[in-house]
């Protein structure tokens, strides 16, 4: 890219690519934004384009009709699937600056068989943990035995976000490998990760890499459960803080030099080309940081509170990235807490309705909605999804950020309407 001004096509449909589009807009280096297939809410910041994120040769299409610079893959499917060399090995798309690594980069999230693997080879700390298939069942119940309560068994291929089990006893965790290996998650679950449970406190840590340099984002932590106190079903996340207390200099440290570091040189050394954002689900084990998962996209709804606090230029450093010139690209970081308050629909995360009416967003002012699932019919906006609209609010401490997205959501409305009142607890 050596234009000034360039075209952008985000793919997604989330609050995170909403508050993507937020930042991209912002950008100086912007001439066009697309967001396909986008929601109620991207349209204020580019156009919405009807098409599917997995459908490469659609997305391909439009890339070449319209110009396109630079693809931005806001979720993990289209990566796993290989979306970053379907256009490198376009011979009229390749110059195209496709944030997101390879589909052997992918494989990070794609396999936590591979993703334990790497980790192992590159003495990345996480927990104990072995793998296991259809034939060799036995094994996995004595490795099950070896273990203490609770098991944690994954899938090892994508499953939604919901192929990760945690079981309290060594019957349930048996017959939940059975389960698993039998099908459970169809081919994802071919493969079961079996480890050890850790007990700490999570965070979010995301960079941007160029495959040899990285820049550090915002600090954050999810609520992914639906009720207060953290209990209940588990949900695509009902908000976020950013920064996070203990993730303090000393522990960043940490993460930089035995987490951060090591991925990317063994992205190196494995040869696994990675041009884009890791997401590092990290837990705090008694002040030592340890890897839960790899992500290769930012997260939903952290980025709808990281956004908030990246002061550079997103399209600066999205191309830096893609140039491999991160190193002389520097991010500025406003000091600032920002938080994410996510409004659901009633029944979510079990069965609940759509096509309810919203109504109130045009009187906040003094925070960001980033919509979810929304969409705009016969001008009017309407509940098209779980998860609804993440209400975002800067303030100089977390209660005040906390409070003024509350007094947001006092503004809105919809049928069966539901949000945590305490998300941000537990953290100072
Ligand atoms: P994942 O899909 O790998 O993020 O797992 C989902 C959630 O399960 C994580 O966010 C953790 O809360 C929990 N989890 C996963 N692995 C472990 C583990 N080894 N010990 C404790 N909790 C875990
Ligand atoms: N908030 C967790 C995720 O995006 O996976």
């Amino acid at each position: 890219m050596t234009k000034d001004k360039i075209n952008i096509l985000l793919l997604g449909s989330g609050g995170r690519e909403s508050a993507l589009a937020w930042k991209i807009k912002q950008s100086s280096r912007l001439n066009k934004l697309f967001i396909a297939p986008g929601n109620g809410g991207t349209e204020n910041y580019g156009e919405n384009i009807n098409l599917s994120p997995m459908d490469f040769t659609a997305v391909k299409d439009f890339a070449k009709a319209n110009s396109i610079d630079m693809v931005v893959v806001g979720s993990e499917d289209p990566l796993v699937e290989g979306i970053y060399d379907s256009f490198k090995s376009d011979e009229s798309l390749k110059e195209v600056e496709v944030i997101g690594p390879s589909k052997a980069g992918a494989q990070l999230e794609g396999s936590k068989d591979f993703a334990k693997g790497f980790m192992m080879r590159h003495n990345i700390p996480t927990a104990r943990y072995r793998s296991f298939n259809s034939a060799t069942v036995a094994e996995g119940y004595k490795f099950l035995e070896s273990l203490k309560a609770p098991y944690v068994l994954k899938a090892d291929g994508l499953a939604a976000g919901k192929g990760v089990l945690i079981v309290p006893t060594i019957e349930e965790a048996k017959s939940t490998l059975d389960d698993m290996l039998g099908g459970k998650f169809g081919q994802s679950s071919a493969t079961v990760v079996i480890e050890e449970f850790l007990s700490g406190i999570e965070c979010s840590v995301f960079v941007l890499t160029d495959g040899n340099d990285y820049r550090l984002l915002p600090v954050a932590k999810d609520y992914k459960r639906i009720g207060e106190g953290d209990k209940g079903l588990n949900t695509g996340g009902m908000g976020a803080v950013s920064p996070v207390s203990f993730a303090d200099d000393k522990f960043m440290e940490k993460v930089r030099s035995r987490i951060i570091e090591p991925t990317i040189k063994g992205l190196n050394e494995e040869k696994l080309p990675y041009r884009g954002f890791i997401f590092f689900g990290l837990i705090n084990v008694e002040g030592e940081p340890m890897v839960i998962e790899y992500n290769v996209r930012m997260g939903d709804p952290e980025t709808e509170a990281v956004m908030l606090r990246l002061k550079s230029d997103i399209v600066a450093l999205m191309d830096a990235t893609a140039k491999g010139t991160l190193a002389k690209e520097p991010i500025e970081i406003d000091p600032r807490y920002a938080v994410t308050v996510m409004m659901v629909s009633g029944g979510y995360p079990g069965s609940y309705e759509k096509g309810k009416e919203i109504t109130g967003t045009e009187n906040v002012h003094d925070s960001i909605l980033f919509h979810s699932g929304t969409k705009l019919e016969g001008g009017k906006l309407l509940t098209n999804g779980g998860r609804v609209i993440a209400v975002s609010s800067y303030g100089s401490n977390k209660d005040e950020a906390l409070q003024q997205s509350f007094a947001s959501i006092a503004k809105i409305d919809f049928d069966g309407k539901y949000f945590r009142h305490d998300i941000g607890f537990d953290i100072k």
